[in-house]
């Protein structure tokens, strides 16, 4: 349980980064704290494991206060992953992953048999990872590496500060639900900054939102929904924070449309694929069929959803794509294969 009273962060040169932040983080929580640039997000972060120390108030862990605790004891019990994730080059994965065992004085055999087992936990295979270099992974494996890295003394407390801005939106989606089904069976309690609002909501058990150094409101996606302090909490609902929106891709933009899928059925056009979305001929969804028979409750995806979202829409969708809608019109289809055709092809939504 994390508790910050009465905290605030003013930072030499007078810039109030933080004011009066009141809440507490409850113990195996998934705690997101989201917000525009420059709000606090970070300092109110940093604050708890003491690498910035508030200006006023005290944050409490498990009730003693912060400020009281030996600062390598504190630090080693908060895993910390940053958003550039900074892993020592020179060292192997291994070697980055023991630094904390190592300077616990842990002995090599639990050392290792630990490095591997957070290996395995976060989907990178110890055989084939143990022994490379930072610079020969990808960008989402580094990030793998980073959050075993953070959980490798086995701490209460993860830290993570938009660990995954700089990643593509396939990886970072399937990081984001790696991480979710981690922090269920490890039980740990995760404080996670984001920009991104749907980010925020696949994750966040509360959010909490924060503006111009102000924690605006804490609560569930739906108390936020339901029951918005001002009206900048509804804003950053709608919009993310209005600046990622603009540029981020939506499934509209990588769709195949509706006469070149091969699982729509209109008017002349017979699909032959045993998933059919039947349309009638103004292009209204009217059925979808698996096999000859209609299926009840089927889900469709809307135009505007960015591809975090498509890839989250599919992962739960028992078959392989799904009808794309704008206003009451199907507009085309969205397969995994959409999305893989980006993967390898990265300047595509860029363009
Ligand atoms: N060392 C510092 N000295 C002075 N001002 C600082 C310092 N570090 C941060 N700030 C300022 O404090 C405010 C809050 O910064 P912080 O890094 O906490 O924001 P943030 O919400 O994490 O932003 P971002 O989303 O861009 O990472 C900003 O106005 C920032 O410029
Ligand atoms: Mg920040």
């Amino acid at each position: 349980m994390i508790t910050f009273k009465q905290v605030s962060k003013q930072y030499e040169d007078g810039t109030k980064a933080v004011a009066n932040a009141n809440f507490t983080i409850d113990k195996g929580e998934f705690f997101v704290l989201i917000g525009p640039s420059g709000c606090g997000k970070t300092t109110t972060l940093k604050m708890i494991n003491r690498l910035i120390l508030p200006t006023a108030g005290e944050i409490f862990i498990n009730d003693v206060n912060t400020s009281k605790v030996n600062i390598d004891q504190l630090r080693w019990n908060i895993g910390y992953v940053l958003q550039q994730i900074a892993l020592f080059p020179h060292m192997t994965v291994a070697a980055n992953i023991a630094i904390v065992p190592e300077l616990k004085g842990w002995d090599r055999d639990k050392t290792n048999a630990r490095v591997d087992e957070l290996l395995s936990l976060v989907g990178l295979d110890p055989e084939i990872y143990r022994h490379r270099l930072p610079t020969d992974l990808s960008g989402g494996q580094q990030q793998r590496v980073g959050v075993a890295r953070a959980l490798a003394a086995d701490p209460d407390i993860l830290l993570m500060d938009e660990p995954f801005s700089a990643l593509d939106p396939v990886v970072r989606a399937s990081l984001q639900k790696d991480i979710k089904a981690l922090q269920q069976n490890i039980k740990k309690t995760i404080v996670f900054v984001t920009h991104d609002m749907e980010e925020a909501k696949f994750l966040g058990d509360r959010i909490g939102m924060m503006e111009d150094g102000h924690v605006l409101q804490i609560g569930t996606v739906q108390e936020l929904i339901e029951n918005p302090a001002s009206p900048s909490v509804t804003r950053f609902l709608r919009h993310s924070d209005g600046v990622e929106q603009t540029s981020m891709p939506t499934v509209g933009s990588i769709l195949t449309p509706i006469e070149d899928s091969e699982y729509v059925t209109s008017g002349e056009h017979q699909s032959k694929n045993e998933l059919q979305f039947v349309l009638s001929n103004d292009n209204q969804l009217k059925d979808v069929q698996y096999l000859g028979k209609s299926i009840e409750h089927y889900q469709t995806i809307n135009d505007s959803d960015t591809l975090e979202q498509t890839y989250h829409q599919l992962e739960q969708c028992p078959f392989p794509a799904l009808p794309v809608i704008k206003g009451d019109k199907c507009i085309g289809v969205v397969s995994y294969q959409n999305l893989a055709k980006l993967a390898i092809q990265p300047a595509l939504h860029h363009a």
